[in-house]
């Protein structure tokens, strides 16, 4: 882990050319023979060639099938203290891709009034009883970004992270979690460039702050790069914090 991390690090300060030639070498040489030898058969190695044609219960499955594998979220203290800064007053949240939890427990605990939801019933099973250990109370529901179960502007706030690059339609989902919203939209996502073999089920790719910003398309917003290289959970590298204001 501390070798991957500088060697991520390392990576990052190359040339941009000098990235992409050793990416591009990579991912027609190795890096399809490196997942299927590390992951074995759980773990869809042609994802980003078959997203689009997967139904809702496929969807489903390979994530709960992930969540069997994985054993910690993205997200983690750094990136909740900037949250936390986003946010305003005290409310309801919407943590949408929740995981197993750890923004939405720690949301929780600050005193918000916090709802999460996710596609996959094995990673609400395990935020469940993350809550319940401890000793807070979050609402959890199974859905889609793309479908919210919810009613117009349900929520103060919502948040998404490490979870809008894996959705299917991201007009849609930008449409819900804009719809479901009163006040701010906060997101988080990986700053990248698209791979088409990757340890990943990423489907959308933010290289730079417009794009997340132009996928929300709101008139008042704040976009930054963050570093996020130092991460103990499942993801090292730079982030764009997407903050999105509705009123
Ligand atoms: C990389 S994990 C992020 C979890 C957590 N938010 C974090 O920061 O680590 C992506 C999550 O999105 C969920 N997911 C995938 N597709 C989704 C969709 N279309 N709608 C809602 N959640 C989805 C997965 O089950 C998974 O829990």
């Amino acid at each position: 882990m501390p070798f991957r991390r500088t060697y991520l690090r390392f990576k990052s300060l190359l040339p941009e050319s000098v990235r992409d030639v050793l990416s591009g070498i990579n991912q027609r040489l190795f890096a399809r023979g490196t997942l299927l030898r590390k992951y074995g058969s759980w773990f869809d190695v042609e994802w980003r060639k078959r997203y689009q044609s997967l139904s809702e219960d496929e969807w489903k499955q390979a994530y709960n099938e992930a969540w069997k594998h994985r054993t910690n979220d993205c997200v983690e203290e750094t990136d909740a203290k900037l949250i936390l800064g986003a946010l305003g007053p005290k409310g309801s949240v919407l943590e949408v891709g929740a995981g197993i939890g750890t923004l939405a427990i720690r949301l929780a605990k600050e005193g918000f009034d916090v709802t999460g939801v996710d596609v996959s019933s094995e990673a609400l099973r395990r935020a469940q009883e993350r809550a319940e250990h401890e000793n807070v109370t979050v609402q959890w529901r199974e859905g889609f970004a793309e479908a919210l179960p919810f009613a117009d502007k349900s929520f103060d706030y919502v948040t998404c992270c490490h979870t809008l690059e894996h959705v299917k339609d991201l007009a849609r989902a930008t449409a819900e979690l804009k719809r479901v919203a009163r006040r701010k939209v906060v997101v988080l996502t990986p700053k990248q460039k698209y791979r088409l073999y990757a340890e990943n089920y990423h489907t959308q790719f933010f290289e730079h702050p417009h794009q997340l910003s132009n996928a929300f398309g709101l008139t008042s917003s704040e976009c930054t790069e963050i570093d996020c290289f130092d991460h103990k959970n499942e993801f090292q590298g730079k982030a764009l914090l997407y903050v999105g204001h509705l009123e």
